[in-house]
């Protein structure tokens, strides 16, 4: 269809050319205003709420959503919106959660492809065996799981709120799953030690004291922050010794303890905001880099740039203008499910921001 409002599509332009001159060349800002535009258009006509990931790349991420956030603020925001439908710009875990908290709104995903690696790592049966090993022990996943696993859990988590979930429960062991890193860097931040059942028999006496304040794992990873590596930050600092190295909580934590701040997407975002040093390097999705580097212009970002989320990159605004148009690709989560689903990520919610 072409566009006819050309008076429309050069404000889009323009105002993406304010944020992202620097960061998007000038011909992909101009043919991507034009779906900006129409994807705006259509958002207003349907009356639909667009959720967009700090992932999302820049010229998506600066156009069309209503929110942005990471996946607690976002899960938040789509427990909250009275708007139908939703199109969750992220991956298809981040909309199944959406789904599981609006079971009588349409959510679409711009691309069903759009998977996770720690998502696939577990699968519903791995956690009811895991609670068979471990009778009465609380089950904490991480919001990085599709719903069935969610439905086996006693609550979820995001790297926004995992210490704090934990903490909520007041005992001694946790099941935690299935991020391997996310599980050692909370575990150490809140005292306790940690095993991996299924890669260490717990026959042995002294194994079933290591229980004692445990965390009990899984060896899933994120593929992206999985490939950062201590020799990374070293090389950066001997380069530029003044720069300031923030690391997803993804990442080994062997690299979580040679960075100098670990959070959240969102709370990296608001690290770089507030914090004065000159340069700083982001150990986490790329495309989040271009996204900070555009909102702090003054500031310079150095970013492993070769390390992009193959399944965020599935989103892009061409689907995302097909998902409006075409009411695709509807998320749908089987009642049984997401109801026991939604107690897990309701739980979780109930605990603070
Ligand atoms: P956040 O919850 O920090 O946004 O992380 C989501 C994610 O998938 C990181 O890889
Ligand atoms: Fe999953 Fe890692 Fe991609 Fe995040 S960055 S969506 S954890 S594969």
């Amino acid at each position: 269809m072409p566009i006819t409002d050309i008076e429309g599509v050069t404000e889009t332009y323009l105002k993406m050319r304010e944020k992202l001159k620097d960061v998007v060349p000038d011909f992909e800002l101009r043919y991507k205003a034009e779906l900006a535009f129409e994807i705006n258009r259509l958002k207003a006509e349907r009356g639909a709420v667009i959720l967009g990931h700090n992932y999302m790349e820049p010229a998506l991420f600066h156009s069309v959503p209503d929110f942005t956030g990471d996946s607690l603020e976002l899960s938040r925001k789509a427990a909250e919106t009275e708007r139908d439908p939703i199109v969750f710009c992220g991956v298809r875990f981040m909309a199944e959660t959406a789904k599981i908290l609006n079971p009588d709104k349409t959510v679409l995903v711009p691309s069903m492809n759009a998977g996770c690696s720690l998502a696939a790592s577990i699968t519903a049966e791995d956690v009811r065996k895991l609670r068979e090993q471990f009778p009465g022990v609380p089950v904490v996943t991480y919001v990085n799981t599709y719903a069935d696993v969610k439905a086996e859990s006693d609550i979820c988590c995001t790297s926004g709120n995992a210490v704090a979930v934990i903490e909520s429960l007041k005992t001694d062991r946790v099941i935690f799953l299935p991020d391997e890193y996310l599980a050692k860097n909370v575990a150490r931040e809140t005292g306790k030690h940690i095993i991996f059942p299924v890669h260490q028999p717990l026959a042995r006496k002294d194994r079933q004291d290591d229980l004692e304040y445990a965390l009990i794992g899984w060896h899933g990873k994120c593929e992206v922050h999985e490939k950062f590596s201590v020799e990374d930050i070293q090389f950066v600092r001997r380069q530029f010794p003044d720069v300031v190295v923030l690391a997803h909580p993804e990442c080994s934590p062997e690299v979580v303890e040679a960075a100098d701040f670990s959070g959240s997407t969102s709370a990296m975002i608001k690290y770089v905001q507030q914090t004065r040093a000159p340069r700083y390097l982001l150990l986490t999705e790329c495309s989040m880099g271009d996204n900070v580097a555009a909102e702090n212009p003054e500031k310079e970002m150095l970013r492993l740039c070769s390390v992009r989320c193959p399944h965020m990159n599935q989103i892009t605004l061409e689907d995302t203008l097909n998902a409006l148009r075409y009411n695709r690709f509807q998320v749908e989560v089987p009642e049984e499910i997401r109801v026991r689903a939604r107690r897990a990520v309701d739980r979780m919610l109930e605990i603070g921001p």
